[in-house]
């Protein structure tokens, strides 16, 4: 074992001789005098560094040990029950415009936010080890890629940076003697008085997710959860970078990118966005059907895309994280084949229920064991589910996996340059109105859809069934200045790369959840998609029909394949028909929306939805 690189706090300065960056020591130094750590320990990111605080928090109790016959190399933690998703009430941008947040954002003034985080942070890491987390979202050195050095006094971040990030010492390589990167602390705000013993999952009541984007700067305190104190991927990868790509003229958004090839070898590349619990992951991850034989479909990424114009007038996009922090309810072997086999070995599980004979289950996943032990660390058997309610695992339990184990990695996956995007997808989740896919006529009406998104709620998490929650671009709870703004961004980009005459990407709009009078979805989904894909595709060589409706292009019953499926022309009938009266429902509920974003909203937008309202009036 290799001598661990400690430093006292009073000389953290003093960082390894790998480490050139005076910037980058002597604010690791600052904040350690701030949060006054026992130690500094300045990750390396190596297997043997990996390994040893996996073992650290199983002698903690942060960690269970997995059977390692049944899950290699693998651990499960549970969290404290009060610490189990993203806070988004608690996330605040805090420009020094409280109009550049915007109306969706929670929005604070800068020095009051500092004042009160200086105070939280001020000897909160007492007891504790800060770690030294230097990342690079996306592939070192790429042009596209930006880097960042999280400090956080929680091995179980170490640990998931290490999946999620390409993380340690190279980044240094790159990060040199000057370079940029982008700060974020972390601290589970639960500092250890002298001898007093650790609990199994540090962390506070008073939580506060901080973006500072003109200094861009991240503060996370309270929480040790997933996209609350894993600072690459909501932070920064899409807050913060958000903020980056408008200045600079780039997109970040939270997308899915995949790779489709066609049987003939033609491969094109899309980016899709859909709120959350929409599919995503068994989106980035589809196996065709077999009735389809010789098309591919490989995963570039399964939840951001950093996007860049090419000197080709082409948008080349990169995953910058290197992992999945994926929700596992659900995840089985029918509905994400790629995912469970990525799931077999070298897997972090959160919140997930424990077998009898130390694997992992999970609501969704196969038939219930007659016994298990659930997330809470309470016996569990069906009879006790079925009588409580209680779930085994919890319904926003992840699993953390580094993308390598994908079976379905694309082989452009890491290339540093991106891969070009052919296709834009937006999708939700809605139960009528929307048609399963729909092609814009051009990149306004396409922004235009991304825009007006939606979603409905499901009971599990809400309590109210089929509310719908506007979500624009999948990016409500993730975009780091004022939407409106983003809309003009978005615009702006188009209308640049049309003028220097370059051709864009094409912009669909899909809804694989409309249902019967029974409340059943009547499009099968999973697999099934590739039929829709490949129509995409298709339009995108110029060798498929359609014909316009309200909004758009969509696909005839018959220029779409269905073989092996049996799918009849009155149910194609059924999700995609367009009803004026749900119509004119829908477009109020668009005026809603534009009124809460009124500020700054961009006029070709409210031109799109005025169009639409006369054609949904003469139709009606
Ligand atoms: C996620 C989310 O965890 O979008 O990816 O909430
Ligand atoms: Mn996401």
């Amino acid at each position: 074992m290799s001598a661990v690189p400690t430093i006292d706090k009073r000389t953290a300065a003093q960082a390894p001789a790998w480490v050139k960056h005076e910037k980058l020591k002597q604010w690791v130094a600052e904040i350690a005098a701030v949060t006054q750590p026992d130690r500094v320990e300045w990750c390396d990111g190596s297997q043997e560094e990996y390994d040893r605080l996996c073992a650290q928090m199983v002698d903690a109790g942060t960690l269970q040990k997995l059977n390692p016959e049944k899950r290699p190399g693998s651990y499960l933690a549970w969290s404290d029950p009060s610490d189990v998703a993203r806070v988004e009430d608690r996330t605040y941008i805090c420009s020094a415009n409280e109009a550049d947040a915007g109306p969706t954002n929670n929005w604070c003034d800068p020095a009051e936010m500092r004042t009160t985080l200086s105070d939280l942070f001020t000897g909160c890491m007492r007891g504790r080890t800060l770690y030294v987390i230097p990342f690079s979202m996306g592939p070192l050195g790429s042009p596209i890629a930006h880097i960042g050095v999280e400090l956080s006094d929680s091995p179980y971040v170490v640990v998931n940076m290490r999946l999620m990030t390409r993380m340690g010492k190279k980044v240094y390589d790159v990060l040199g003697t000057d370079g940029e990167f982008v700060p974020c602390v972390h601290s589970v705000g639960k500092p250890l008085e002298d001898g007093q013993k650790d609990v199994a999952w540090p962390c506070n009541d008073i939580k506060y997710i901080v973006h500072y984007p003109e200094t861009r700067e991240i503060w996370s305190f309270g929480s040790g959860y997933g996209g609350n104190a894993l600072l690459g991927k909501k932070c920064f990868a899409l807050r913060i970078a958000s903020t980056m790509g408008r200045e600079e003229g780039w997109l970040a958004e939270h997308m899915l990118i995949l790779g489709v090839t066609s049987p003939e070898g033609r491969k094109m590349h899309v980016a899709a966005a859909f709120p959350s619990a929409c599919g995503k992951t068994n989106f980035a991850m589809l196996v065709p059907p077999a009735a389809l034989p010789g098309w591919k479909v490989t995963t570039i990424g399964d939840d951001i895309a950093w996007i860049k114009p090419g000197a080709d007038g082409r948008l080349y996009a990169i995953n910058p994280e290197a992992g999945y922090f994926g929700v596992a309810p659900g995840t089985s072997e029918k509905t994400n084949y790629n995912c469970m086999a990525s799931l077999r070995q070298n897997v972090l599980f959160t919140n997930v229920a424990l077998t009898d004979d130390g694997d992992i289950w999970w609501e969704g996943m196969g038939p219930a064991p007659a016994h298990l032990t659930d997330w809470q660390g309470r016996s569990w058997t069906p009879e006790i589910g079925r009588e409580t309610g209680r779930k085994a695992a919890h319904p926003n339990a992840r699993f953390t996996v580094s993308a390598e184990q994908n079976p379905a990695l694309d082989p452009e996956w890491d290339n540093p340059q991106g891969v070009a995007i052919d296709a834009f997808i937006f999708g939700g989740r809605r139960s009528t109105t929307v048609p399963l896919v729909t092609e814009a006529r051009n990149w306004v009406e396409g922004v235009y859809m991304a825009a007006t998104m939606g979603s409905e709620t499901t009971a599990a998490a809400t309590g109210q069934q089929g509310v719908v929650r506007r979500d624009p671009f999948a990016m409500l709870p993730f975009c780091g200045y004022n939407m409106s703004d983003y809309f003009t961004h978005w615009l702006e980009l188009g209308k640049r790369l049309e003028a220097g005459g370059f051709k864009l990407p094409h912009i669909f709009c899909v809804n694989w959840f409309r249902t019967d009078e029974n409340g059943k979805f009547i499009w099968p989904g999973f697999g099934d998609n590739m039929r829709v894909l490949k129509w995409m595709l298709e339009r995108i060589d110029g060798n498929a029909e359609g014909e316009e409706h309200l909004f758009g292009v969509t696909p005839r019953y018959t220029d779409i394949s269905w073989d092996g499926l049996n799918f009849s022309q009155a149910q194609f009938d059924q999700i995609t028909g367009i009803d004026a009266d749900s119509w004119k429902q829908e477009l109020a509920l668009h005026r809603e929306l534009f009124q809460t974003l009124q500020q700054g909203l961009p006029p070709a937008l409210t031109q799109v939805k005025k169009q639409l309202g006369e054609k949904v009036t003469l139709q009606g």
